[in-house]
């Protein structure tokens, strides 16, 4: 396939779909149509790429080549399966890196992923020479297609296996989800004394800067890696307020040191 005459169906509306909607457009590449489940996204994210539009699922081009998936990971099998009738040999992707690539084995003889490992959210700009792309794809040529592809909206590309992606996935929960559900937790707990939350930028930031440049493991501090109990003991019967943050203060700190055995009560001993 060649990569700038090569058709594409966008199929979601949404953050995905929008992004690299936008973005593969921007890099010259040509995106024929959106498809949606509902009438309004759809129409408005072909207002914007400036292209066909349809809530019908049989409206998909039959001569695209590539059919981009970027819908909820609960439907991409449902999507897959009445898109099926209508994809002749295109190849269909989808953008999930939780979903196994071969849900959508069954409808096409041509599958695979795009998976952009970054959170795309409203309209703020990814940096996409900073986005890793994970592909992957059942025909070897496929993953060929989709390297280029990525290399010509973003710069970094790997290929993944569906049991290495799932991994990555955990992997990146971790790394994105908890640690902004930390500082979220470490906001409220400021707002509770009227502190505001910039403070902690430098902390944040630093933080950071080091886990980028070492291990993260080897960069830990704090009261749990070095079995401060009597530390330890005083947050955790502040936080008796906030059952929830006390459970989770109590499990990260035993999983940041393994050696610290701290009582359910908010009492805290160190281990013989
Ligand atoms: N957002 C991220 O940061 C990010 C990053 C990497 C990968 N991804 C992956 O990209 C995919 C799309 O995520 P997103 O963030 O773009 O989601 P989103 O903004 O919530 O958009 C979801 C899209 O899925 C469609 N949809 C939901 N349920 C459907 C159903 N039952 N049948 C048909 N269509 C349905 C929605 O259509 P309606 O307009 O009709 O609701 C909408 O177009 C997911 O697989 C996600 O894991 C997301």
């Amino acid at each position: 396939m060649q990569i700038k005459s090569t058709k594409i169906t966008l199929v979601g509306a949404g953050r995905i779909a929008f992004h690299l909607g936008k973005r593969l457009q921007a890099k010259g590449l040509r995106v024929v149509q959106v498809l949606n489940r509902s009438e309004g996204p759809a129409r408005n994210l072909a207002g914007i790429l400036r292209c066909d539009w349809s809530d019908d699922w049989s409206a998909l081009d039959p001569e695209v080549d590539w059919v981009l998936l970027a819908v909820r990971d609960d439907a991409i099998a449902e999507v897959g399966a009445a898109l099926a009738p209508f994809a002749n040999t295109a190849l269909v992707t989808h953008t999930s890196g939780a979903t196994p690539g071969t849900v959508l084995a069954p409808y096409f003889e041509r599958f695979g992923v795009f998976y952009p490992l970054q959170t795309f959210s409203g309209e703020r700009n990814p940096v996409w020479s900073k986005v890793p792309f994970c592909v992957d794809a059942n025909v070897p040529q496929d993953v060929v297609f989709l390297r280029k592809i990525a290399k010509v909206i973003g710069n970094l590309v790997y290929q993944v296996t569906d049991d290495q992606r799932a991994v990555l996935h955990v992997a990146a929960v971790f790394a994105n989800n908890f640690a902004n559900h930390c500082f979220a937790i470490a906001e409220k707990i400021l707002e509770e004394k009227q502190l505001p939350f910039e403070m902690l930028h430098p902390l944040m930031e630093e933080t950071l800067v080091k886990a980028l440049q070492d291990s993260p493991a080897d960069m830990q501090t704090g009261p749990a890696v070095r079995g401060d109990v009597e530390t330890l003991q005083r947050h955790l019967h502040w936080l008796q307020q906030h059952p929830a943050w006390q459970t989770l203060y109590r499990e990260l700190s035993v999983s940041i040191n393994p050696a610290l055995d701290l009582s359910a009560t908010g009492k805290s001993r160190k281990k013989k």
